[in-house]
């Protein structure tokens, strides 16, 4: 069956949104809205699986909202919105709760990373987290999301929970009318170099919102002087920059700045190595701060311009809730009629 196409995805309000999500999703997000309809989504209710101070949540809904407005997406055009305010998105994670497998869970890899050793007292709304992530995509039966490499495995359940729904209900999804299957296979789209984008001070770690120290990420928010000085502090090898990729493997550190550098400038890294192949890394640093600077700046300051005006920020999303809201609703009332549930009509 042909499924409209469609682009969804989410960003947490946690913490500093930084270069990663940026590279690995936002500039995705900004890229799409040329040739799909797009649904880009506040995710507050996956936010609280771990403690959020009440006010601080607040603050960084209005502020992830912000920042997707000032890279370039457009609200009026495409849906920005918070997850909360559309209700079906934990009304289809229950039953999708039902369909999924505990042994599907067990699996997930962040899971694990975040629980760490203190499994008993997790929430059991972070082990259930990626239930809700595919009900997030599946209630706009999106087609398409753009993701950075670590929400891979996430992708992959939401294909596996579509997929067993659509076979559970087989006979009830062609009695409603719905065809041979209901909900589509969201196709993750995780492209270009960098994907994965890792800390400054440690090439084997991922750049995180949650990384104590703040010298291992570039916050979108940072100003001039802050990018300048993380990126010259980013720990480095003694070696020149090698000419051919190949040579960037072994060397985690530098693999990272190149890919960063060719994703902001958008070039791959064969490109950039061509220009800067046997440079030292002082060249090099020099020419990431001015890149960096030259397109964080903008968006830095167009964030804080637009967090001023929280009444402009909440009815951009009381906007494209209303929308999302319709969608969804549709899709609800169909799960209603598939599952087997008496609804009002
Ligand atoms: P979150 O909030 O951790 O991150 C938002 C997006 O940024 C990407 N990302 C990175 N990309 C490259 N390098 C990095 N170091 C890096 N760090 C983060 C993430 O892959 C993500 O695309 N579970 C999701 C949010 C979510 C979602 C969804 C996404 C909830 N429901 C439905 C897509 C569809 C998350 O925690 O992203």
């Amino acid at each position: 069956m042909a499924f409209k196409e469609r682009v969804f995805s989410g960003v947490q309000p946690t913490g500093n949104l930084h270069l990663g999500n940026y590279l690995g999703a936002i500039t995705k997000f900004v890229a799409l809205q040329d040739t799909y309809d797009c649904i880009y989504c506040v995710v507050d209710l996956h936010a609280i699986t771990v403690w959020q101070d009440p006010p601080e949540l607040k603050r960084t809904i209005r502020e992830v909202t912000a920042a997707f407005i000032a890279c370039g997406i457009d609200p009026k055009k495409q849906i920005i919105f918070n997850q909360s305010q559309v209700a079906e998105h934990a009304e289809l994670a229950w039953v999708f709760n039902c369909v999924a497998r505990l042994g599907w869970l067990n699996r997930m890899t962040q899971f694990k990373e975040k629980a760490g050793k203190d499994r008993e007292n997790v929430s059991v709304g972070l082990y259930a987290y990626p239930n809700l992530m595919a009900a997030d995509i599946l209630v706009y039966r999106a087609t398409h999301v753009p993701v950075g490499e670590d929400q891979k495995q996430h992708l992959e359940l939401a294909r596996d929970i579509a997929q067993k729904f659509n076979v559970d209900f087989a006979a009830s999804i062609a009695s409603n009318g719905y065809g041979d299957a209901f909900f589509p296979q969201p196709e993750p789209i995780i492209q270009g170099p960098a994907t994965r984008v890792m800390s400054l001070r440690d090439g084997s770690k991922k750049m995180s919102k949650s990384e104590p120290s703040d010298y291992s990420r570039i916050n979108l928010t940072d100003d001039a002087d802050t990018i300048a000085q993380k990126v010259r502090k980013a720990k480095t090898d003694p070696e020149a920059l090698p000419s051919e990729e190949e040579g960037l493997k072994p060397r985690p550190e530098a693999d990272n700045l190149v890919g960063i550098y060719a994703a902001l400038n958008n070039t791959t890294k064969a490109a950039v190595l061509s220009e800067f192949g046997g440079a030292q890394f002082s060249t090099f640093k020099m020419a990431l701060v001015d890149l960096s600077v030259a397109k964080l700046g903008p968006i830095g300051s167009e964030m804080k311009k637009l967090v001023q005006d929280p009444v402009y920020i909440d009815s951009i999303l009381a906007d494209g809730s209303a929308r999302a809201s319709a969608i969804a609703g549709e899709t609800m009332k169909a799960v209603k009629d598939i599952v087997g549930f008496v609804r009002r009509s």
